[in-house]
């Protein structure tokens, strides 16, 4: 048994479509009712749809009872701010779990490679049902702004940069791809993230907007992205040293760097917005 999955991501994990017109609607995100993620003071979400409608923000198998990342239950005092960017997540026409806009705070692309990671989106997820992939609307216009993806955490050559413009709407495969986001910006970017099944509801809203599964990247020079990937590991091989300090293993099953749930998610936080 495994999941279904669609075949639109099967070449690269994610899949770019038609831009939504984001100059044509107000920005409602200013106005949501946003929670700090935990430590982390620079990021924080404004949920849509949380586990169980409450305004938080945890995963949905932290709550009791746990459930896995469907069914997310709207929160109402936040679709009654944002009824445009709820439709938007309605539009999937498929259950959807998290759904909530992210505000993310400059940064640079070590730090984006720092936070590179992969989501759990399918804990609990029964086999036989639909994958939880996510979709992400950029809605403010961070054109200088990139989302990184990674078949392989540590090796840039893998690496695709999906410019964020206003408007831009990815679908990714986010337990697969390694990402984070390098926020170019002198302003918070927001973004609408969604957690979506694949199911016929999805692949038909990806297929009605003339999916594309490569992106036009934006050049890097090699030595700025060698320097930043080594800044990146040297980081990394500090927290992990600081945490064996403490008696703490840094390292996953998989030997990815990672540490608890918390810092995980904490990372995604930082990250991904
Ligand atoms: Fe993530």
């Amino acid at each position: 048994m495994s999941y279904l999955k669609l075949p639109i991501l099967n070449e690269t994990g994610f899949a770019i479509v038609d831009s939504y017109d984001q100059q044509a609607d107000p920005r409602e995100w200013d106005d949501l009712i946003y929670v700090d993620w935990k430590s982390s003071g620079d990021t924080r979400f404004a949920p849509l749809a949380s586990a169980y409608g409450d305004i938080e923000c945890d995963g949905f198998w932290n709550h009791t009872p746990p459930k896995t990342d469907k069914d997310g239950v709207w929160v109402p005092e936040n679709v009654a701010i944002a009824p445009i960017l709820t439709e938007r997540a309605r539009a999937f026409d498929t259950n959807i779990g998290r759904c909530r806009v992210i505000e993310l705070q400059p940064n640079s692309y070590t730090d984006a490679i720092y936070n590179l990671h992969r989501d759990d989106n399918n804990r609990l997820n029964p086999e036989g049902t639909g994958w939880i992939v996510r979709a992400f609307f950029n809605l403010t216009d961070d054109a200088e702004s990139v989302m990184l993806l990674r078949e392989v955490k540590d090796d840039p050559s893998t690496e695709t940069l999906v410019p964020l413009p206003a408007g831009a709407q990815v679908v990714i495969d986010t337990q697969r791809l390694y990402h984070s986001v390098w926020h170019r910006g002198d302003k918070p970017r927001y973004c609408l993230i969604t957690s979506v099944e694949s199911a016929p509801g999805l692949d038909s809203w990806i297929s009605a907007r003339n999916p594309k599964v490569h992106a036009d990247s934006p050049a890097l020079d090699a030595d700025f992205i060698t320097a930043s990937q080594a800044e990146a590991e040297a980081r990394h091989a500090a927290r992990a040293a600081a945490l064996l300090a403490q008696g703490k293993d840094p390292r996953f099953g998989d030997g990815t760097m990672a540490m608890s749930e918390d810092d995980e998610y904490g990372q995604e936080v930082m990250s991904e917005a």
